[in-house]
């Protein structure tokens, strides 16, 4: 693919925070970003140019009908030197996923590569290693035609940005959660959108996370919609852990995103390295197994956050359920450092889930 560079000229740059820097999660900017245009049924001027505002008519179907997915995906610096992108193939691909289900274009998984790759490239400088560290990778499409009515935009754009980033939540693995489990606001239904990366599916779990606040927890875990099995949270997937370590993930049915996180762990399993397996997980034998210790820890699965330990939960009765000891289980501990050892190059990868970015 030909892109146009528009790069700023140095002296006109931000400097990347200094090593050691504290850094929050998706503050921080690169300096440039990679754009490209749809129209007339193809992709054209892939660009890569300054970080900075998109101009846009007041008419334009984003604003009005929410025609808008994206992709999170994390790059990180190991002691080569080099930065290794964590299964960027597998995002592209749910990526066109979600074009299909929002009635966006897809983009040939290769063009979202180069394009990464690419733009990486050129901000090499921003990729941080400190521990819990990466350089998160942000790609985003959204409706461009000026016009009023609901049908899918013939015009889009297709963006990446960049965020030097340190762990999703403060305190990174060590920080517990506590989910509300919620019998009132549901995330997706069967035939909904669930499956994508729809900026729509976020702003409507603004207010059950609101919600979940005012009671005094992080997260809000969604059931299916008759309200009898656990489907996933927010941001992230859902697990429990058996009491002989079986790590167990929510079938991902066509309401639930498929996690390349969850899909990663499962994989692992596969190779024998840890146990996990996907069923239907109904929410009666789920706290059963919670309260007879049958289940020993829980958490999330995700990119931003890795995993994330859940030390219990609450209901919209004022009921709560502690699973295990409402900490850090082992089982959820020896995972996290073997992926997290993964995606820094500290142990070997599986083929094909580290992709180096190339020094063009
Ligand atoms: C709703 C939802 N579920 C699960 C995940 C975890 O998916 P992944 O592991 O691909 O980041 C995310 C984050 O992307 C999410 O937004």
């Amino acid at each position: 693919m030909r892109i146009e560079y528009k790069l700023l000229p140095g002296n006109e740059r931000k400097n990347p925070p200094p090593e050691g820097t504290d850094l929050p999660f998706g503050i921080l900017r690169t300096n440039h970003m990679f754009v490209m245009d749809y129209a007339d049924g193809e992709w054209f001027n892939p660009r890569i140019v300054p970080y900075g505002p998109i101009t846009l008519m007041p008419g334009a179907m984003c604003f009005h009908y929410g025609q808008c997915l994206f992709e999170g995906i994390k790059a990180f610096k190991h002691a080569d030197g080099e930065i290794y992108i964590f299964r960027p193939d597998q995002n592209a691909a749910r990526q066109n996923h979600s074009a299909e289900v929002l009635c966006m274009p897809s983009i040939p998984v290769e063009v979202q590569l180069e394009a990464m790759h690419r733009l990486v490239d050129v901000e090499r400088d921003w990729c941080p290693s400190e521990p819990e560290s990466s350089l998160y990778i942000r790609p985003f499409m959204f409706a461009t035609q000026d016009e009023l009515g609901v049908k899918p935009s013939k015009t889009l754009l297709y963006c990446i940005m960049l965020s030097p980033s340190g762990a999703y939540y403060k305190g990174g693995f060590n920080n517990v959660v506590r989910l509300l489990i919620s019998k009132k606001f549901h995330r997706a239904v069967s035939g909904g959108t669930g499956t994508a990366k729809a900026a729509g599916n976020y702003a409507s779990s603004l207010r059950p996370h609101s919600y979940a606040q005012s009671l005094g927890v992080e997260q809000v875990l969604y059931l299916s919609a008759d309200n009898t099995s656990i489907e996933e949270v927010g941001t992230m997937n859902h697990y429990h852990v058996l009491k002989d370590g079986t790590f167990v993930i929510p079938e991902f049915g066509d309401s639930i995103l498929r996690s390349i996180t969850s899909v990663s762990v499962l994989e692992l399993a596969a190779t024998g390295k840890i146990k996990a397996r996907q069923e239907v997980v109904y929410l009666d034998k789920f706290i059963a197994d919670v309260q007879s210790r049958e289940i020993i820890e829980a958490g999330g699965f995700g990119t931003a956050c890795v995993v994330s330990p859940v030390g219990g939960y609450i209901f919209e009765d004022g009921t709560e359920l502690v699973v295990g000891n409402g900490g850090i289980g082992e089982h959820s501990r020896k995972l996290y450092e073997m992926y997290t050892a993964i995606q820094t190059g500290k142990a070997p990868a599986p083929d094909g889930w580290l992709s180096r970015v190339a020094r063009y």
